[in-house]
């Protein structure tokens, strides 16, 4: 195939060698936070400060970290492929972007954006947001951070499910396969005859629905991968 479209979900363990902790894996962020005290509307409704500080502080640390080989890796196959390339990220950080790749399908949103819980405006985020701030549109005290949490809808699915229908190829990297709708990216991929490859450190939840894993760190499998697909 000349062309081959080609979409990628990458997870927390993408950025995991930038010093970005993941969710699951030991130590991770789930051991440490409850999640439905940080990650639900339920949570940020009882205690709106204990999740603005989550949040502040991932924000700070996703400031400071920088990109690794698995981000330039996937920037170089969006600037090199000649065929479509959409990168969907569950991250909420901004890595991939800070690597150089453009039009990021942040599905779970992102740290670097407001949301205003009242009338949806949306705004850049100050590195540390306070409890109550006025939306800028409708002034309203209702800022969020503009994360997708456990309960809420996924964002952009329309576009992503629509480039998963014309899929040739679909890679997931650094990701456990635990959180749907996009632990289910892989059926709806292979459902239409893409070839599908995982990247993970460990097995994921969904590794036997895959035609090919490549085991290993992301710094390493994905230069690798984004290498053999630019050499087809
Ligand atoms: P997890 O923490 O669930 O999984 C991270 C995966 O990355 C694990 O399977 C690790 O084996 C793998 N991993 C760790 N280090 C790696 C490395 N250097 N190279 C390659 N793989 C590595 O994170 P996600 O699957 O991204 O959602 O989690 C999905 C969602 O659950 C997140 O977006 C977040 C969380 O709750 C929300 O907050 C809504």
């Amino acid at each position: 195939m000349a062309h081959p479209s080609i979409v990628i979900l990458t997870g927390a363990g993408i950025s995991a060698e930038s010093g970005l902790g993941t969710f699951r894996d030991e130590g991770g962020l789930w051991a440490q936070h409850r999640i439905e005290d940080v990650a639900t509307p339920e949570g940020f409704a009882r205690n709106p400060q204990l999740v603005v500080d989550f949040y502040n502080t991932r924000r700070a640390q996703a400031h400071e970290a920088v990109p690794n080989a698995g981000h330039a890796a996937l920037a170089r196959l969006q600037a090199e492929h000649k065929g479509e390339v959409l990168l969907v990220t569950q991250n909420v950080d901004s890595l991939h972007e800070k690597a150089g790749s453009r039009d990021v399908v942040h599905m779970h949103g992102a740290l670097n954006s407001a949301l205003c819980g009242a009338c949806d405006h949306r705004w850049e985020a100050p590195l540390k947001m306070k409890v109550g701030e006025a939306c800028p549109r409708c002034d309203k005290p209702t800022a969020r951070p503009d994360i997708v949490w456990f309960g809420e809808m996924p964002y952009y699915m329309d576009r992503i499910e629509m480039a998963l229908a014309r899929a040739d190829i679909f890679a997931a990297i650094g990701t456990s396969g635990n959180v749907y709708p996009a632990a289910g990216f892989v059926q709806m991929a292979a459902h239409v005859g893409a070839r599908t490859v995982e990247m993970n450190l460990d097995p994921s939840e969904t590794v036997a629905l895959f035609e090919e894993t490549r085991p290993g760190k992301a710094s390493v499998t994905v230069p690798e991968w984004v290498g053999d697909i630019l050499a087809e």
